[in-house]
């Protein structure tokens, strides 16, 4: 092994000098291109999907600190991307910030775990785009896509099984055609996206506001939570059915949610008593509530005995299921420690505790991926030592305050455990209008499925735009095939680079769980974050003298503040997502040391650099 090779760094004089080379991509975006480039990345299946998720499953009303909080995590971030892009305008973005200050092995990591935000990154996008598409269809009176074709053929959680997410791989497709027409076009078509998806979150706000019931945020029981006992009823009832040799589907499917209203049934009514004692709840929506339950609890003998001889067991399972909770700090034993301070931190406002509210952090933090890939565009800002940090900062800004905002609305309208986990922002409203029989609700809904699908449809944009542009900048290091580097002669773009990367990710979305692409997408987004806040700090010494047109206020806060806030993000995600990372790094060790290294530029000039004068390596430096 090449030890001298894998740890050598890229001199930033040099890389500038390379930027102007061969290759150089047009200089034609201004700070609110720039901007609104960010915006189009990060409000997208963020807030329009995953939003949902956090809110019914994960965190409750408390999804609005999650926001806050995975706000923070990327603010801290933002600032030292901020200083890296200034310092070196090329494309790239934290792979080639990587190669200048940890080393080519480094730089490999990140640009590998890269591919992970943007291209996984994309086909989640895509993916939960099918469900708004279904939600305009729905609004319109038209069927749905069939079921076959809007899921992949694997699932993770109740989500019917399918063939392939067809509309998402014809989106992807689609978004394929245009980038590779240009940028000129792509900015275009991105700022009237753009545009429509603002003033369709701003709407959700504005109109959604009036229809906000306060109690949803502080009286929902918190016994009305999913339960992590929920998860394991299907496989108990299948078990015990088996056992009593009396196992069918239907048979199956009849009895899960009796056990699932047996089993919270208690706990339900105990805490309800409590809050109309309180006069928190009123007695009518107790009422209602009980009657609910009382309609799905079994009714003929036969089924009352079966769901009781199921109930410890659904107790039992269930217990070793909340572990899950607690992602990877769960299996450190640290779970003995935190289940006791959710149980103290519970409420309505946060039913799911503190591991709750850090949960939902790590699952929204998608909403905020996005506004580093404006440094990806650093070579195509016309002034990109004052514009890029100008872009990342005013548009992750805006965007964290319309999350809280949004997220307050929509956990304020419907109770979250009623709240829809795949388009959970039009079923508000779409809530609303079956409830009041409202007709201009209805046509707020499908407004607002179109603005969703504009807004996922952007982010698709440019999010691929930088997926491409970071192959680019690994090609032209020789880290990957020169055809990945290659920009068309008439279009200016990365053709080939892109058509690679649609392909790829039209794969992906259409065939994988859209809860396993995004976990994957936090993970190692989050690692890359991690990464980026290290190597700024680490220039710090390394190069204290480097020109910093735009400097990262004390750094020495800055950066191991957001390197702690995003490592305890990271620590709250599944297990299986923490597996799946590692999958990934392996792979991308295997390429490394069995192409990468052996084509890389750097290396040759290694090479050469033995009797040679130093100064005449262009784009290069070697420190042992
Ligand atoms: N932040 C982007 C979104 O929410 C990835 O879709």
């Amino acid at each position: 092994m090449n030890w001298k090779q894998i740890f050598a760094r890229k001199d930033l004089e040099g890389l500038l000098a390379e930027a102007a080379g061969e290759h150089r991509l047009h200089r034609v975006l201004g700070p609110w291109s720039l901007t609104a480039l960010g915006v189009g990345c990060i409000i997208g299946a963020g807030i329009f999907v995953v939003t949902g998720r956090a809110a019914a499953l994960d965190a409750g009303p408390g999804v609005i600190l999650s926001y806050g909080i995975a706000g923070i995590g990327c603010a801290l971030a933002a600032l030292c991307y901020a200083e890296f892009a200034a310092m070196a305008p090329v494309a790239g973005s934290a792979y080639t910030y990587a190669y200048t200050t940890l080393g080519e092995i480094f730089a490999w990591i990140i640009g590998w775990d890269l591919i992970l935000e943007y291209a996984m990154g994309c086909a989640t996008v895509a993916s939960a785009w099918t469900s708004y598409f279904n939600a305009l269809l729905s609004t319109l009176g038209l069927h749905n896509v069939a079921a076959k074709f809007s899921n992949p053929p694997w699932s993770v959680d109740d989500t019917p099984l399918g063939y392939v997410n067809l509309p998402a791989v014809l989106l992807v497709g689609l978004i394929t055609v245009i980038l590779v027409l240009g940028i000129r076009e792509s900015a275009r078509t991105n700022a009237s996206l753009v545009a429509l998806k603002l003033v369709v979150v701003v709407f959700v706000i504005v109109l959604g506001v009036g229809y906000v019931n306060s109690a949803n945020w502080t009286s929902v029981p918190v016994s009305r939570r999913h339960l992590p006992e929920e998860k394991v009823v299907p496989d108990v009832v299948k078990s015990y059915l088996k056992k009593e040799n009396k196992l069918s589907d239907e048979r199956a499917v009849a009895l899960e949610p009796q056990v699932k209203a047996a089993y919270r049934e208690p706990w339900e009514r105990k805490e309800m008593e409590e809050l109309v004692a309180q006069k928190r709840l009123s007695t009518a929506d107790r009422d209602k509530r009980l009657a609910e339950l009382a309609s799905a609890m079994p009714q003929s003998d036969e089924d009352k005995s079966d769901v009781a001889k199921m109930l410890p067991n659904v107790a039992e399972k269930g217990k070793k299921k909340a572990i899950e909770s607690w992602g990877l700090l769960g299996t450190m034993g640290l779970n003995r420690w935190l289940v006791p301070l959710d149980e103290a931190t519970r409420s309505p406002f946060m039913p799911y505790g503190i591991s709750g509210i850090m949960l939902g952090a790590a699952i929204v933090f998608f909403a905020f991926i996005g506004f580093d890939s404006i440094s990806t565009h650093a070579e195509e800002a016309r002034n990109p030592q004052r514009d890029v940090p100008f872009g990342i900062l005013v548009s992750l800004c805006l965007c964290t305050l319309l999350y809280i905002a949004v997220a307050a609305v929509i956990t304020g309208m419907v109770p979250y455990p009623d709240i829809d986990t795949k388009a959970p922002i039009a079923n508000a409203f779409s809530q609303m209008a079956g409830g009041q029989n409202n007709p201009m609700l209805r046509g707020a809904t499908g407004l607002i499925a179109l603005g969703g699908l504009a807004g996922m449809t952007s982010v698709l944009l440019v999010l691929f735009l930088s997926q491409a542009r970071v192959f680019m900048a690994m090609s032209r290091d020789g880290l990957l095939p020169e055809v990945f580097g290659t920009v068309h002669p008439k279009f200016q773009t990365p053709h080939v680079a892109t058509m690679l990367t649609g392909t790829f990710i039209a794969a992906t979305a259409g065939l994988t769980p859209i809860k396993t692409l995004h976990e994957m997408v936090n993970i190692g987004t989050l690692l890359a974050f991690v990464m980026v806040c290290a190597a700024v700090f680490i220039l710090r010494f390394q190069r204290p003298a480097a020109e910093r047109p735009f400097r990262c206020p004390i750094i020495s806060i800055v950066a191991p503040a957001g390197i702690f806030i995003n490592v305890l993000m990271m620590l709250f995600l599944p297990v299986d997502s923490w597996i799946r990372l590692l999958a990934w790094l392996a792979l991308g060790m295997v390429i490394y040391f069995t192409y990468s290294q052996r084509h890389s530029h750097l290396a040759k000039h290694l090479m050469q650099e033995i009797g040679m004068p130093r100064k005449e390596i262009t784009g290069t430096r070697f420190d042992p």
